[in-house]
Formats: structure tokens, C-alpha cells, sequence
């Protein structure tokens, strides 16, 4: 075998390997594509890609194990998994047309609910004109990285009034953002709460009574970062109250979300089956090669999560 040709094992209970498997398999830099579950011997795999979630004693059939990469831009799976040892690097795909995606579904999001596009469908079926007016709205990213960030500036782009929160302070064109302790002030004037943010112990639940009652009344939410941000009861509650006027949720503590969710039968909800953004193998997988070239020769892998802040 070559020395700098690698092997690779890929870990995906939820997508097909099959794309994955074919794309690598064509790369010179690439010895073998090993797919779990296998009884290959697998001591010369050096790198791991995961889509989640990842089956117990998975690492320790990988002796030589160097580096994991998430196959999206999620890595609540990985950061929390015992078995990567603290010293192996977890990457995430960035990819453009994995923003580009993710941005597009946001606006379509904001945009429905800006023109009343479920009012006006309940119109049709019942012959009934009514020329619903429409205001322009101030819209609330929660989030401004990769993803949050290019939505922010793009709705900013398309004439809303936006605004941001993340971590540490920001700056982006036509966007007003806030930081740090400045929730209650970024959540205040908003009719539309877009959530961008990754899970860690910090945003787990983010999105709950408390916040929502930080929020106008007639707000509406938009998840699309993880189910495990959003507390399900308090939605259902601060819908009931009309306090929220409704959500888009693509993504759920359970999913496949269970039939018998009470989120499939409410009708201020529209539920979407985790499909806002898909990552693309055909582009994540440059950067996947531009990785494992980078592992060869000894560079720093580009998309590094920081373990510690856990995203
Ligand atoms: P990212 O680049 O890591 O950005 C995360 C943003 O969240 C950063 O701006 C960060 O602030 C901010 N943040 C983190 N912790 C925070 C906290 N405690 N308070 C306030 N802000 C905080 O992540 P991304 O690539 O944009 O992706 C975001 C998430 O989208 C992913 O983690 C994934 O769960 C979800 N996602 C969903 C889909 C789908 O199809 N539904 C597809 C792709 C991704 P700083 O900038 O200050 O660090
Ligand atoms: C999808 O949810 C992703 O994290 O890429």
C-alpha cells in the first residue's frame, strides 16, 4: 500500500454511505472506504466520518484513529461522544451550498408567514378574495456563524429589518448586532425568531417560556438548528395563549418526529422532516479530500470544532 494513502471508515445510520463511498473511492489519497457496521479489520483507518448517531465501540476497533469529521455542520453528536479520545480533532462540513440551502429555507420561512400564504390557501379553498395586507418585519437570528450569519446579512440584503445575537460580538453589514448579556434587548422588538445555534450545555432548551415571553406578542419562530433547543411544551403552550402567533420547526428532540407528536395535529406548526439544509456529498466531499490531504501532510485541518466550547 502506499505509505500516504489513508484508510477511512464511514459511520452514517441516516443517509445512504453509498455517495460517500463513491466519491472517496476515486481519490488517489484514499487506500480503502471502510463502512460501518463491518467486520473488516480496521487498524489501519485514520479517519472517521459520522453521521449520527454514532454505535457504541466504533473508536476502540480504530487503534490508529487520527482524525473525526461530522458529515454536516453539526457536531452535538460528536462533541458529547466518550469514545473520541480528547486529543483527536472533530471538523465540520462548511460548505457553500450547505449555507446557500439553509439561508433559502429561512426566507422561504419568513417569507410564507410574512404573506399569509396559510391564510391565503384556506381563502382558495373556499373561493374567498381577501387582499390580506402585510407589513415588513423585523427579523431575529439566533446565532451569527457560518450559517446564521450569511442568513442575517442575506434577509438584510432583501430589505427586512435584522437583527443577531451570538456569543461574542459581531459585525455585519445592515445587520444591528447584539452579544453577551443582551438577549432580552435583541428578543424584545422581533416578529420573527430564527434559531441558528448550535446545542451545547449553554442553549440546550434555549428556546422556552422564558424567552418566548421576552418576545411580542404574535412572534413567530422558526428552528432550525436542533429539537434538543427547543422546550416542546412551552411552544405548545405560548401558542395556545396566542402569545406566539406560530412556528416552522424542521428539527425535533425525536426524530423521525413520532406520529403520534401532538406537533403534527397543531395547526399554528408547520413541521418539515429535518430537510432544511442537506449536506451535498458531492461538495462536502472537497472538502473532505482537502482535509484528508491536509492530514497527510501534517497540516492543520481546516473547520476544527473547539471541543471545549462545544461547536
Ligand atoms: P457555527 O458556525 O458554529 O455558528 C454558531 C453560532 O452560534 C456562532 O455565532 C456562535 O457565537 C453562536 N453561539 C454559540 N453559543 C452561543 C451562546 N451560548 N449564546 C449565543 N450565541 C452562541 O454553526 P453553523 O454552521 O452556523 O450551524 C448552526 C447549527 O445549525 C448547527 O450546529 C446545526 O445544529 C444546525 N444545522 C441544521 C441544519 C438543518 O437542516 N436543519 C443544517 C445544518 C446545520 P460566536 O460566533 O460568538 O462563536
Ligand atoms: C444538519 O442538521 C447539519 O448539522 O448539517
Amino acid at each position: 500500500m502506499d505509505q500516504q494513502k489513508i484508510d477511512i471508515l464511514i459511520c452514517t445510520k441516516v443517509w445512504q454511505p453509498e455517495p460517500w463511498v463513491e466519491g472517496l473511492s476515486k481519490s488517489p489519497l484514499i487506500n480503502k472506504v471502510h463502512v460501518w457496521p463491518t467486520e473488516e479489520d480496521l487498524s489501519s483507518v485514520k479517519a472517521l466520518f459520522v453521521w449520527k448517531p454514532m454505535d457504541e465501540g466504533v473508536v476502540e476497533r480504530l487503534p490508529n484513529l487520527q482524525w473525526v469529521s461530522s458529515l454536516g455542520a453539526g457536531v452535538d453528536h460528536l462533541v458529547n461522544d466518550s469514545q473520541i479520545p480528547e486529543d483527536i480533532p472533530i471538523t465540520r462540513i462548511v460548505d457553500p451550498f450547505l449555507t446557500r440551502d439553509m439561508t433559502n429555507y429561512c426566507i422561504m420561512g419568513v417569507m410564507m408567514y410574512q404573506r399569509s400564504m396559510d391564510q391565503h390557501k384556506m381563502n382558495q379553498s373556499n373561493a374567498h378574495w381577501d387582499r390580506i395586507g402585510y407589513k415588513n418585519l423585523k427579523v431575529g437570528v439566533l446565532g451569527l456563524g457560518e450559517l446564521g450569519g450569511h442568513c442575517a446579512a442575506t434577509l438584510a440584503g432583501l430589505g427586512f429589518e435584522v437583527s443577531g445575537f451570538s456569543r461574542t460580538p459581531k459585525t455585519i453589514e445592515n445587520v444591528d448586532c447584539y452579544a453577551g448579556d443582551q438577549l432580552a434587548e435583541f428578543l424584545s422588538p422581533l416578529d420573527v425568531l430564527i434559531n441558528l445555534l448550535p446545542v451545547t450545555p449553554q442553549t440546550e432548551s434555549i428556546l422556552d417560556t422564558k424567552l418566548f415571553d421576552q418576545m411580542k406578542r404574535g412572534a413567530y419562530l422558526i428552528n432550525v438548528a436542533r429539537g434538543n433547543h427547543l422546550v416542546e411544551a412551552d411552544l405548545i403552550d405560548s401558542l395556545d395563549s396566542g402569545h406566539l402567533s406560530g412556528a416552522l420547526l424542521d428539527v425535533f428532540r425525536e426524530e423521525p418526529l413520532p406520529s403520534e407528536h401532538p406537533f403534527w395535529n397543531q395547526p399554528k406548526i408547520k413541521v418539515t422532516p429535518h430537510v432544511a439544509s442537506v449536506t451535498s456529498p458531492d461538495s462536502a466531499l472537497k472538502l473532505l479530500l482537502k482535509n484528508t490531504e491536509k492530514l497527510i501532510e501534517g497540516e492543520e485541518l481546516l473547520n476544527l470544532v473547539n471541543r471545549d466550547a462545544g461547536y
